[in-house]
């Protein structure tokens, strides 16, 4: 051991000797490179740095910067593995999206559609099918990343494990997001991956008659309380007010406690909410109780609020199961990929005009009677 460091260290003295030799030497022209060099590392780190502060201000801004010209979102719960029934949706009613545009400013509606059409990309309406990440494999991972990359409308949540228990934090989360995203926000039209939505005509008329929601063209399918000269949002669906509180079963409520049935809510297969609602969920979103059911939640998180126009509407057909076809339907429930097929395929064929070849009724819708107690609401 000794021995080798002492040689090491005659090593380096002799270097050092043949170093001192060297530098007298070649004294001119190691000063002129040392000299170049240092200017050739200055001129690259100030380019490196300004590249590095120019990219760091992008990212940073990007992240703060909300999301413009969104006006009207489509939240779609959806689940990691449920790639088929997405691509039926942006097959079928997402392209509906295109038959709403923009002239002078101003939004117009026209049946704009052929089984050709090219989906285009609006920048008033957005797709979000909303799936929460947290514990999926790698590969699960990357394939909704790849997804991703061909479609842009998936919100991944990283923070939330995708359960059907976890089915109402995902919609507080998503509240949150648009609350503090998507800054142009007039209307968020919630529905599942199961639900057939006539997105456009629903925009249509959020444009035309919203919040008051009350006009001869609509009279006759909606019920809403006593008018307000002056409205804070709206909440519109198919209410119910007198639904029993599930003890047991998938629509458990262990914690349910405010009283014996639930508060008026609109059933979960597809509601509208205006971004004032969305706002103040998402400024509550950690003071807010989840319970089991997202669309009971809602009911009892919007309670509260003063001035919300409620209006029921019976062309949403959001129960459990769906009551039938009418060519009038703004939403229809439980309704498998090729069901969205064969009514795309009718709509595109009449125009427009008809929703499913046949019709029929396999249950009756009711009008919600908002001036009597909620027990008596829904005959
Ligand atoms: C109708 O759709 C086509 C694409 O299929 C598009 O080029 C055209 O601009 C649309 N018309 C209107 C009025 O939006
Ligand atoms: C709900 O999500 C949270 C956060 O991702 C997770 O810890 C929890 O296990 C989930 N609950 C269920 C029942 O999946």
């Amino acid at each position: 051991m000794i021995l080798c460091q002492t040689c090491k260290y005659i090593k380096d003295r002799r270097s050092d000797k043949m170093f001192l030799i060297y530098l007298r030497k070649y004294k001119i022209m190691i000063l002129f490179s040392v000299f170049f060099f240092y200017i050739g590392c200055g001129i690259t780190l100030s380019f490196l740095r300004m590249d590095c502060a120019d990219a760091l201000s992008k990212t940073s801004k990007a992240s703060l910067l909300s999301i413009p010209n969104v006006e009207y979102a489509v939240l779609i719960t959806s689940a990691p593995v449920n790639e088929k029934k997405r691509d039926a949706i942006r097959a079928t009613w997402g392209k509906f999206a295109t038959n709403i545009f923009l002239e002078n400013g101003e939004v117009l509606y026209k049946w704009n559609h052929s089984q050709a059409t090219y989906q285009t990309q609006h920048e008033q309406i957005k797709f979000y099918f909303c799936i929460g990440t947290e514990g999926l494999t790698d590969n699960e991972m990357q394939k909704l990343i790849d997804e991703n990359k061909r479609s842009t409308d998936l919100l991944l949540l990283e923070n939330l494990k995708d359960s059907y228990q976890n089915l109402t934090k995902k919609i507080l989360l998503t509240m949150k997001w648009f609350s503090q995203k998507v800054k142009g926000l007039k209307y968020v039209i919630k529905c599942d991956d199961d639900s057939f939505v006539r997105v456009d005509l629903i925009i249509r008329e959020l444009e035309a008659f919203a919040p008051e929601m009350s006009s001869v063209e609509i009279n006759k399918y909606v019920t809403h309380k006593r008018p307000l000269n002056k409205y804070q949002g709206l909440y519109w669906g198919y209410f119910n007010g007198k639904a029993r509180v599930y003890l047991k079963g998938k629509w458990e409520e262990k914690d349910w406690f405010l009283c014996d049935n639930y508060l008026p809510y609109a059933l979960g297969g597809g509601y509208v909410i205006s971004s004032s609602i969305v706002q103040y969920i998402g400024n509550n979103a950690e003071f807010l109780r989840c319970y089991n059911s997202e669309d009971v939640s809602m009911g009892v998180w919007t309670a509260a609020l003063d001035g919300i126009n409620r209006v029921h509407d019976v062309r949403f057909d959001t129960e459990w199961k769906s009551r039938g076809c009418t060519k009038d339907m703004l939403v229809r429930h439980k309704q498998t990929p090729s069901d969205m097929f064969l009514m795309y395929k009718t709509l595109v064929e009449t125009h427009g005009e008809q929703l499913c070849k046949t019709e029929n009724t396999v249950r009756r819708s009711y009008y919600y009677n908002w001036n009597v107690l909620p027990s008596s609401c829904c005959k």
